[in-house]
């Protein structure tokens, strides 16, 4: 046996790259006057209410938009705001290969998300401070990139939204800024972080960084989330909270802290709060902390 198993991953993400296409990333169109079924746009024949905010989901790894959360996240949104547009990315089928033939290409996925962006701002009177990119684990990567390649142009992303955006292969001093979701990629770049010791992230990368219960092994109930894959629960309630949060409006609030454990002894009370479903401001950086339920609903109230 000559062939190790390193070499061979190397070998099959080798011959597994670059290949992204235009059609494997697809879009589908959500609005206020079209809350049920999808439409689905590309480059060609997208309209979209330039007045209106514009968000994208993103999912990630193995996943597609029949996945649950996307539409549970869809309507949470459209239910909540009034002028929205919401837009699934579906990039399933460079997100089924193996993991890091799937994590190397975020970043074509992310161009191609962020080319037809910049066709919306350039030709479709999109306003490019009304859009919001919402990723989960690689999806938060593929925001990144999009982001990166609209400043090629000129323009910067409103809002990028992290749901424990994916750690392995993209942690590390040595993973440069340019090659992950960094906190230039958008004017505001929340990080919510859930899983930071298995799939997520444990250091801070974005303008704020919220900490749902501290850096946990694993979140609250975990274990015994009996419909839920043990090994992903603690990653997948990133996008329960961030749900919950839009739902309850001002029941998950978190406040800024220099850790979790000061935060559980109340001497953080003074300080900054960010609701995690809210609008965030410039002057809301640094690192938040909140303590959440240990089931749905997570918020604990203000
Ligand atoms: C846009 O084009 C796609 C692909 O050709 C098609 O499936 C879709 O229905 C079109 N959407 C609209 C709104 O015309
Ligand atoms: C956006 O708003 C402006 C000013 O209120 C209006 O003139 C324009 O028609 C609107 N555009 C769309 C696409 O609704």
């Amino acid at each position: 046996m000559f062939v190790s198993l390193a070499t061979t991953v190397f070998l099959l993400t080798f011959i597994s790259l670059g290949r992204v296409q235009k059609t494997d990333v697809t879009f589908y169109l959500f609005t206020s006057e079209n809350r049920e079924t999808a439409t689905e746009i590309t480059k060609e024949n997208a309209t979209v209410d330039g007045n209106s905010s514009l968000v994208f989901l993103i999912h990630g790894w193995r996943e597609s938009r029949e996945k649950p959360w996307y539409s549970d996240l869809t309507d949470a949104l459209l239910y909540k705001f009034d002028e929205i547009n919401v837009i699934q990315v579906d990039w399933s089928k460079p997100a089924l290969q193996f993991y890091p033939a799937a994590a190397y290409d975020t970043k074509e996925t992310g161009n191609i998300v962020g080319s037809l962006i910049l066709d919306l701002v350039v030709n479709r009177g999109v306003n490019v401070e009304n859009v919001h990119l919402i990723g989960h684990s690689l999806g938060g990567h593929v925001a990144g990139f999009a982001g990166k390649y609209l400043q090629k142009f000129g323009f910067k992303l409103s809002k990028i939204t992290a749901l424990d955006a994916a750690g392995p292969l993209f942690r590390g001093f040595w993973v440069l800024e340019a090659s992950r979701l960094s906190k230039t990629d958008a004017e505001v770049v929340v990080a919510i972080h859930t899983d930071p010791w298995k799939f997520g992230y444990l250091v801070s990368f974005g303008s704020v960084d919220i900490y749902v219960n501290g850096r946990p092994l694993i979140q609250p109930g975990c274990p015994d989330t009996a419909e839920l894959n043990w090994l992903v629960c603690s990653h997948q309630r990133s996008h329960q909270v961030y749900i919950d949060a839009l739902q309850k409006f001002g029941t998950l609030v978190a406040t800024r802290c220099w850790s979790y454990l000061g935060l559980l002894f109340g001497w953080c009370q003074r300080n900054k709060q960010v609701d995690l479903g809210g609008e965030f401001k410039y002057d809301e950086r640094g690192e938040y902390y909140l303590k959440t339920h240990f089931k749905k609903p997570y918020g604990l109230g203000p």
